[in-house]
């Protein structure tokens, strides 16, 4: 019922030069009919990345977004500057904006809103470190950043986001969360939304996992019930992402 997604996130990696031969690559090869195929590439790889995959069923993300229209901003992106570009989906809160640009629960909430705004659907991430789940805090501390994240968002507009759940041991670690470990906290995710939203949206909002994806453990990752694809970050700069893409 809920269609697959796959999206790359290049984090702070390829030249304008170098993502246009990426995408170039993987547009051909990246291809499932029943995924959505994503690739959220840096501000400056938008434009002509939008351009490489014109025509196919790749859509093209940004890795964060500023949440006011326009003014004296130096170094953001507004939202209408990605419309504008070709983009569709936004990364918003990531754990390493969250850690490093430190940005809050309250920057995110009007983040996602301001995307939603503007047509942009937000790929909103949420994940517990390392010291968080060996407390027994995990759910607790997620169920925090749902709430914060959606504070005064409508029904009708949260159907639209996706939730990116990464615990944050499991990024760049090569240290997978287990397929059990990550259907709890994504079951528990859909439970927050639930209790928010009601059954409508929880059933048809669609959550991903990230954390160490790569093509050997997809498939049992996205055949959990509560998981409904990923967002991969390594992986999604090879020709591996393919594999991902086509899990099974
Ligand atoms: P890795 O796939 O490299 O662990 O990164 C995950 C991630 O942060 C995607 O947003």
């Amino acid at each position: 019922m809920r269609k697959k997604m796959v999206a790359g996130n290049w984090k702070m990696n390829m030249t304008p030069s170098q993502a246009v031969q990426l995408a170039g690559e993987l547009k051909n090869t990246a291809v499932n009919d029943e995924v959505d195929v994503v690739f959220c590439v840096p501000a400056i790889d938008i434009i002509p990345v939008v351009n490489e995959v014109k025509g196919t069923a790749v859509k093209v993300g940004a890795e964060n977004m500023y949440y006011e229209e326009k003014g004296a901003y130096t170094g953001e992106i507004a939202p209408d500057m990605l419309v504008d570009a070709g983009v569709e989906y936004v990364i918003i809160g990531h754990s390493e904006r969250r850690e490093y640009f430190k940005e809050s629960d309250e920057m995110i909430n009007k983040k996602v809103k301001k995307a939603l705004e503007h047509q942009l659907v937000p790929i909103l991430c949420c994940g517990e470190s390392l010291a968080q789940r060996e407390e027994g805090i995990t759910l607790t501390f997620i169920k925090g950043q749902i709430e914060a994240a959606f504070a005064d968002i409508s029904a009708e507009d949260a159907v639209k986001v996706v939730i990116a759940y990464e615990p944050i041991w499991a990024i760049g670690t090569g240290k997978v969360a287990t397929s059990e470990q990550a259907q709890e906290v994504c079951k528990a995710i859909r439970e927050n939304i639930r209790s928010i939203y009601g059954d409508a949206t929880a059933d048809v909002i669609r959550i991903l996992y990230g954390g160490s994806v790569n093509a050997k453990n997809a498939a049992e990752l996205f055949a959990q019930e509560d998981i409904d694809g990923g967002l991969v970050g390594g992986a999604s700069l090879k020709p591996e992402f393919a594999n991902i893409v086509n899990y099974k």
